[in-house]
C-alpha cells in the first residue's frame, strides 16, 4: 500500500483551491495513487450541512474535514483538502493530528478574489447581503509555515501545479519523476524554504 498524506490548500474564496485541488488529484492518480478531494463547498452540503460561518462553526468544518483527511490518508489514500480554513490554530491542530500534512497557501489579493468573483458572493458580500465573509467582514488568518505558497494571480495553474508536484517529490511523500517541467535551480529555491521551515 501507498503511503499517504494530506495536502491541505487554505486561502480566500476564489483563490484558487479548487481549480488546483482538481489538477493535483488528475495528477496523483496519473502517479498511481487513490485520491480524495474534500472540498469545503461539498463537505458542507452533506458532512457540515446546517453550520454557519461563524468562528465556531467554521472550526467545526475544519476538525471534521481534518478527521476524515486522517481516516484516509492512514490508509494509503492522497488526501486534498480545499477549505477556507481561516483560523491558524485549527489548521495547526489538523495538521498535528494528521502529521502527514502539506500545507499550501494560496496567496492571492482580496481585489483579485473580488474581480474573479466566480459564485457572485463577494458581490453580495459587499452590498451587506451576506454578512461574515472571508476577506470582507470576516478574517483570514495568513499562514506563516506554509510548505508551499502559491500567487495564483502572478503563474499559471500550470505553473502551481509543478511547484506542488515538486515539493513532494522533495518531501518524500511521492516518487520523483522530474518529469514536471521544473529546473534544478527552481528545486533548489523549493529545498531552500523547505529546509529554513524545519520541513526538511
Ligand atoms: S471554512 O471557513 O469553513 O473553511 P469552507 O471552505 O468550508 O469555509 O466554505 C467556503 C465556501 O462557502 C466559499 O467558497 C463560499 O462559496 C461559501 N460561503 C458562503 N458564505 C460564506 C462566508 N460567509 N464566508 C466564506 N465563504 C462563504
Amino acid at each position: 500500500m501507498k503511503n499517504g498524506f494530506c495536502v491541505w490548500f487554505t486561502g480566500l474564496s476564489a483563490s484558487g483551491k479548487t481549480t488546483l485541488s482538481n489538477l493535483l488529484q488528475k495528477a496523483l492518480l496519473e502517479r498511481g495513487f487513490s485520491v480524495e478531494v474534500l472540498d469545503g463547498d461539498i463537505i458542507r452540503k452533506n458532512l457540515s450541512k446546517g453550520l454557519s460561518f461563524s468562528r465556531d462553526d467554521r472550526n467545526t468544518n475544519i476538525k471534521r474535514i481534518g478527521f476524515v483527511a486522517n481516516l484516509l490518508a492512514r490508509n494509503g489514500v492522497a488526501v486534498i483538502v480545499a477549505a477556507i480554513s481561516p483560523y491558524k490554530n485549527i489548521r495547526d491542530e489538523v495538521r498535528a493530528e494528521i502529521g502527514d500534512f502539506i500545507e499550501i497557501y494560496l496567496d492571492c489579493p482580496l481585489e483579485v478574489c473580488i474581480e474573479r468573483d466566480p459564485k457572485g458572493l463577494y458581490r453580495k458580500a459587499l452590498a451587506g447581503e451576506i454578512k461574515h465573509f472571508t476577506g470582507i467582514d470576516d478574517p483570514y488568518e495568513v499562514p506563516e509555515k506554509s510548505e508551499v505558497v502559491i500567487r495564483s494571480h502572478e503563474e499559471s495553474p500550470q505553473e502551481s501545479l509543478a511547484r506542488i508536484l515538486r515539493t513532494l517529490e522533495i518531501l518524500g511523500r511521492i516518487p520523483a519523476l522530474h518529469e514536471d517541467g521544473y529546473s534544478e535551480a527552481e528545486a533548489e529555491v523549493i529545498k531552500k524554504r523547505l529546509t529554513d521551515l524545519g520541513y526538511l
